[in-house]
């Protein structure tokens, strides 16, 4: 059985998605031992919640001293032991120290083309309105390895997705996110599939 960490901030459609897709046998022998959030208040932790997945809430009032912050949070991943740590919208940075501890194992999705539409400031909705504003005719969906920097470790997939004529940026966000949903889960089996069962 793969062990998986979710971390999340906002209203967890990515999250939903990857429980459902473990139910559905889309990524295969595999559980989310913990969701990880800097909001308690969020639609992932409800989510969690109610589907007896254990949380943990790392914020600026939870932890407000970094060191204890990172020991916390690494000493807490560490004990669940996890294959692979998945970002589905978390929307704070990975501490340097929480990247090294797990080389090569935390992956994150972003809605658009990194490193054109990525960096700080450049989450959710701010990409998609960027990307509108552009007035480009493709975005993607970027699924890539967690560095210490915003949306700068290595690219795992990028999928085109054609930007119409008429979209807005909600328009151009729900489609994505549909994207999203299914590409995630695929990639994420693939990942684990390949790592040593232990
Ligand atoms: C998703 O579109 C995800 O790609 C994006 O936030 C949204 C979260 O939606 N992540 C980033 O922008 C990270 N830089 P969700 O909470 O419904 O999964």
């Amino acid at each position: 059985m793969k062990r998986l960490v979710i971390f999340a901030s906002g209203s967890g459609s990515n999250f939903k998605a990857i429980y459902n897709n473990i139910k559905d046998q889309k990524i295969e022998n595999a559980k989310i031992e913990l969701l990880v959030s800097n909001n308690s208040n969020s639609g992932s932790v409800s989510f969690a919640k109610n589907n007896s997945i254990n949380t943990f809430i790392v914020n600026q009032k939870t932890h407000p001293n970094r060191s204890a912050y990172i020991k916390s949070l690494n000493d807490r991943l560490l004990s669940c032991k996890p294959h692979l740590i998945i970002l589905a919208g978390y929307m704070k940075l990975i501490p340097k120290e929480v990247v090294e501890a797990f080389k090569n194992k935390i992956i994150n999705i972003h809605p658009g083309k990194l490193p054109e539409f990525g960096g700080k400031g450049f989450y959710g909705m701010n990409v998609h309105n960027a990307v509108i504003s552009s007035q480009v005719n493709s975005t993607a969906v970027t699924i890539h390895y967690v560095n210490e920097e915003y949306d700068k470790g290595l690219t795992i997939h990028e999928e085109p997705i054609e930007v119409y004529k008429n979209d807005t940026a909600e328009s151009l966000s729900k489609r994505v996110l549909s994207y999203e949903h299914k590409l995630y889960s695929k990639i994420i089996n693939q990942i684990i599939n390949k790592v040593e069962n232990e």
